[in-house]
C-alpha cells in the first residue's frame, strides 16, 4: 500500500544560516575540503579522531529544490521544515532576536513559494527568553508557520528554566507547536572513538528524555495543558520508560514534585514523530501515546546514503525506508493515521 505522507521532522539550513556556518572558525561550522564541504556541529566532534572530519554536507541541506526532490522520491506530499541543530544557540545574545526573526521570515517566504508542499517550524532566540513570546506571537501571523523548534538543552539550563515560562504560555495561547529536538547529547565523554553512532543513537535520545521528563516534573505541562509539544525521535526513550518514571516519582521519599497526576499523564498530552526505525520501538510508542498524536518523520537530510551527489535525489534513502518498514508492521488504519491523517488534523492542511 502506498500512502501519502506528511513529514513533520525534516530539516534545512537556510541560506542565511549556511553563510554563518561557513564564516565560523569554531564548532559549529562548515569546512570546505577537497572532497566537498563537511558539517562539524556536535560538541567535541572536532576533538574526537573518529568524528573530526564531520559529515558530508551538500545542497540537500540548504536547497529547496533538493528538499522537494527528496519528497518526490519518497512520496512525501507535505513537509513541515525546521532548521537543523544547533539552531542559533551559539549566537551572541544581543544579535539573536533579529537573526531569529530574519530566519523565520526566510522560512515563511520559502514555504509561501512552495505551492502548498512546505510548512515551517521557526526558531527562537532562547538566549534572550524575554523576547521569545513576542516572536512567537509574530510568527503566529505567518500563514505557513506551524510552530518553533527548540533544543532540548534550552539555553543551557534545561527546558524547566523558570525564564521560559512566558514561552510556554505564548505557545499555548497561540496554538503553535514546540518541536523539542536534541543536539548536545548526554554522556559523550563515556564513549570516545565511536564515531557519530553512540552520540546519535543514545546521546541524543537520552538528552531529549531527560529534558522532557524535567519539564513535566517541574509542572510545565500541568500549568499549560494546551501546550502542544512535539517530541523528536519517537519520544527518545520516554514511551518505554514512562512507567518507571511514574513509579520512581511516586515512591521517592526524598522529593515530592507536587504533580496532581503521574508524569505519564502529562507525557501523553504530547505529540511524537514516528522515527523509531524498528517495529518493536514503534509498537511501544503506539501502546503509550494518544493515537491522534503520532506523525510520520524522516530526519532528512541527516543520514545521507553513501552515494555520489549526482544520483542522490533519485536514490531511496535507507533511514526513511526503515521507518516506513516499521510503520508497515501496524494495521492499515494506524498506518494511515500516522502517515498523514494526524498531520492533516494537527496542521490544518489539505493534501495537494
Ligand atoms: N544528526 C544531527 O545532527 N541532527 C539530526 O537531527 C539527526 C542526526
Ligand atoms: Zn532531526
Amino acid at each position: 500500500m502506498t500512502l501519502p505522507l506528511i513529514d513533520v521532522h525534516t530539516h534545512m539550513y537556510l541560506p542565511r544560516y549556511m553563510e554563518l556556518l561557513r564564516q565560523r572558525t569554531k564548532v559549529p561550522r562548515v569546512v570546505s575540503r577537497a572532497g566537498g564541504d563537511r558539517l562539524i556541529i556536535l560538541p567535541d566532534e572536532e576533538a574526537d579522531q573518529s568524528t573530526s572530519a564531520g559529515r558530508p554536507i551538500g545542497g540537500e541541506f540548504h536547497e529547496v529544490s533538493r528538499k522537494l526532490a527528496f519528497m518526490d522520491t519518497h512520496g512525501i506530499a507535505i513537509s513541515v521544515v525546521s532548521s537543523a541543530n544547533p539552531w542559533i544557540d551559539f549566537v551572541e545574545p544581543d544579535a539573536a532576536p533579529a537573526l531569529a526573526a530574519q530566519l523565520n521570515d526566510d522560512l515563511e517566504a520559502i514555504c509561501a513559494g512552495s505551492a502548498g508542499r512546505l510548512l515551517g517550524f521557526g526558531v527562537l532566540p532562547l538566549q534572550r527568553p524575554e523576547t521569545c513570546a513576542a516572536e512567537l506571537k509574530r510568527i503566529a501571523g505567518h500563514k505557513h508557520m506551524r510552530g518553533v523548534i527548540i533544543g532540548s538543552a534550552g539555553r543551557g539550563r534545561g527546558l524547566d528554566d523558570p525564564d521560559f515560562e512566558p514561552i510556554w504560555k505564548a505557545a499555548a495561547d497561540s496554538g503553535l507547536f514546540v518541536f523539542i529536538h536534541p543536539h548536545y547529547g548526554i554522556g559523550h565523554g563515556l564513549f570516545p572513538d565511536t564515531g557519530h553512532a553512540m552520540m546519535l543513537a543514545l546521546g541524543f535520545t537520552f538528552e531529549t528524555s531527560i529534558a522532557v521528563a524535567l519539564l513535566i516534573l517541574r509542572g510545565v505541562l500541568a500549568r499549560h495543558p494546551g501546550l502542544k509539544l512535539l517530541i523528536a525521535h519517537a519520544g527518545g526513550t520516554l514511551p518505554y520508560l514512562a512507567g518507571r518514571l511514574d513509579s520512581c516519582v511516586k515512591n521517592d521519599i526524598s522529593k515530592d514534585f507536587g504533580l496532581p497526576k503521574p508524569p505519564s499523564h502529562y507525557l501523553r498530552q504530547c505529540w511524537f514523530d514516528s522515527i523509531a526505525y524498528h517495529g518493536p520501538a514503534l509498537a511501544a510508542l503506539e501502546a503509550f501515546a494518544d493515537p491522534e498524536k503520532i506523525m510520520f518523520g524522516t530526519d532528512h537530510p541527516f543520514f545521507r546514503p553513501h552515494v555520489t551527489d549526482d544520483v542522490l535525489d533519485r536514490t531511496t534513502w535507507p533511514s526513511p525506508e526503515e521507518n516506513l518498514q516499521a510503520l508497515g508492521t501496524l494495521s492499515a488504519e494506524r498506518q494511515k493515521a500516522i502517515a498523514y491523517q494526524n498531520g492533516v488534523a494537527a496542521f490544518g492542511v489539505k493534501l495537494p
